[in-house]
């Protein structure tokens, strides 16, 4: 079983590339089925979540051309309606599955999508998903480990969501898109990623406006057709590394991001006395020669404070001077790295959604297992920043969403190691003393 190994201690410099954003691909690559004409898009990552939706289009007769790593050519024109059944052990891995069913819905007026899974990081339901569709005039019933949407007609609708949801949002946006007439959705959710879902959809023809605030509308038109994008940077993975350069004392400075889409974590690392130089397509986070101090941290709906990077920031303010608050509140089930941190010298104490850190001065190595995708991340830094070696079992999670982690960390100054025997692990410590 595949595994990362490291030897931690060492500060990460240097300059690392991020790719696009998993989260939008997800989104973007489930919306380029609702053409017939042919979809070119860039800047995708190659990492597991984006090859099961790949997967997950060719199952359902639409053609994927790989033209190379980072680009793929898609079509939806061979997709007929009774082929709308996307299931499969595969798909059940990723909870993104999901964009299929108002990417299906909004095309054939039809979407038979296995119940999504993903991280287990909280109870995750889908009544908002569900709610919108249902007000679109679909008929939505669950059973049998799957969500069957149809309709004979999708209209427009007045769609207030009770929770911001990025899911809920990009799939009713995506469904309204080909629905007759207008749909308002208020309370939209404002990530990124809604941004770039809209855009893609809107070069396909779509009349989407408002993405990025909390209403959007949207102008239902009949058909899509072919189009150019490329998918914008991770913020996640961007925010990833700039918490390594955090926690191992390093300089990393994060090229081809947006800076915007990382404010609310460069905030939060200067709070902490990182020093932060923020450049067009750029961010560099300074932490050498000093010891950060402690903060508190609540995790929000986008423009707040990503939850996607709470396990990264928890594991950097348990390093810090002083006692740290962190309040998780968009999924209940996010602290599960704890009990792995506190075995390698970490001090947090978990009350409900509130996680109180008390900084240490080290960590120390030890074998842990990722419980989750950033939650494996954050880890996988840990070992990085503790004395001594670390192994880090489970890393499926983290290859879920993190193209080459190893190899960019690595690039950076890590003593690290993607080993897939007791032998490659052994040797690796033979190698690094
Ligand atoms: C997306 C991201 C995920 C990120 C999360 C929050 C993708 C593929 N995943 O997940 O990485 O952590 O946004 O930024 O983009 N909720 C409901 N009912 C619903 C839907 C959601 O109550 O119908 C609740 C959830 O339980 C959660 C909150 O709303 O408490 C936010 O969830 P949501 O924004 O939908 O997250 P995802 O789209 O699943």
């Amino acid at each position: 079983m595949e595994q990362y190994v490291m030897k931690g201690g060492r500060p990460l410099c240097g300059e690392v590339v991020i790719g696009g954003a998993k989260n939008a691909s997800l989104g973007v690559l489930a919306a380029a089925v609702m053409t017939d004409g042919e979809c070119l898009i860039e800047n995708m990552p190659d990492v597991r979540d984006t090859n099961v939706m790949l997967q997950a289009i060719e199952g359902i007769g639409g053609v994927v051309e790989r033209i190379d790593e980072h680009t793929v050519k898609i079509s939806g024109r061979s997709i007929c309606r009774e082929n709308t059944v996307v299931d499969g052990e595969y798909i059940r891995k990723i909870r993104a599955s999901y964009y299929l069913l108002g990417a299906l819905l909004g095309k054939y007026k039809r979407a038979i999508v296995a119940l999504p899974g993903g991280c287990d990081i909280g109870s995750r339901p889908i009544d908002q998903h569900i709610k919108g569709f249902t007000a679109l005039g679909a008929k939505v019933d669950i059973g049998h480990g799957m969500i069957t949407a149809v309709a004979e007609n999708l209209h427009g609708a007045h769609i207030y969501m009770d929770v911001v949801s990025v899911g809920a949002t990009i799939n009713v946006m995506m469904a309204a898109a080909l629905a007759d007439g207008n749909t308002i959705i208020e309370n939209a959710a404002k990530e990124p990623h809604i941004v770039d879902v809209a855009n893609f959809l809107n070069s396909m023809g779509a009349n989407i406006k408002g993405a990025g605030t909390d209403v959007i509308r949207i102008r239902g038109v009949e058909q899509f057709h072919d189009s150019e994008y490329a998918i914008i940077p991770d913020q996640i993975e961007a925010g990833t590394f700039m918490a390594a350069a955090a926690a191992t004392g390093g300089d990393i400075t994060v090229k081809n991001v947006i800076p915007k889409h990382l404010e609310a974590i460069s905030a939060k690392l200067a709070e902490m006395g990182c020093t932060i130089h923020e450049y067009d397509d750029s961010v560099r986070v300074d932490a050498r020669n000093r010891r950060l101090t402690s903060t508190q941290i609540k995790t929000l709906p986008y423009p707040g404070f990503p939850t996607d990077m709470q396990p990264q920031m928890a594991i950097t303010l348990a390093l810090a001077e002083g006692t740290s608050v962190i309040t998780e509140s968009i999924f209940e089930n996010r602290f599960k790295y704890v009990d792995e941190l506190t075995r390698m010298g970490a001090k947090i104490q978990v009350e409900g959604n509130t996680a109180i850190i008390t900084g240490v001065e080290k960590y120390t190595g030890a074998d842990i297992v990722a419980p989750d995708l950033r939650a494996g991340a954050a880890l996988v830094i840990a070992g990085l920043a503790a004395e001594g070696y670390t192994t880090v079992d489970s890393i499926q999670y983290i290859q879920r969403g993190y193209e080459r982690f190893e190899e960019k960390l690595q690039a950076l100054g890590a003593n690290i190691s993607l080993v897939d025997s007791d032998r490659s692990l052994q040797k690796f410590k033979l190698q690094v003393v």
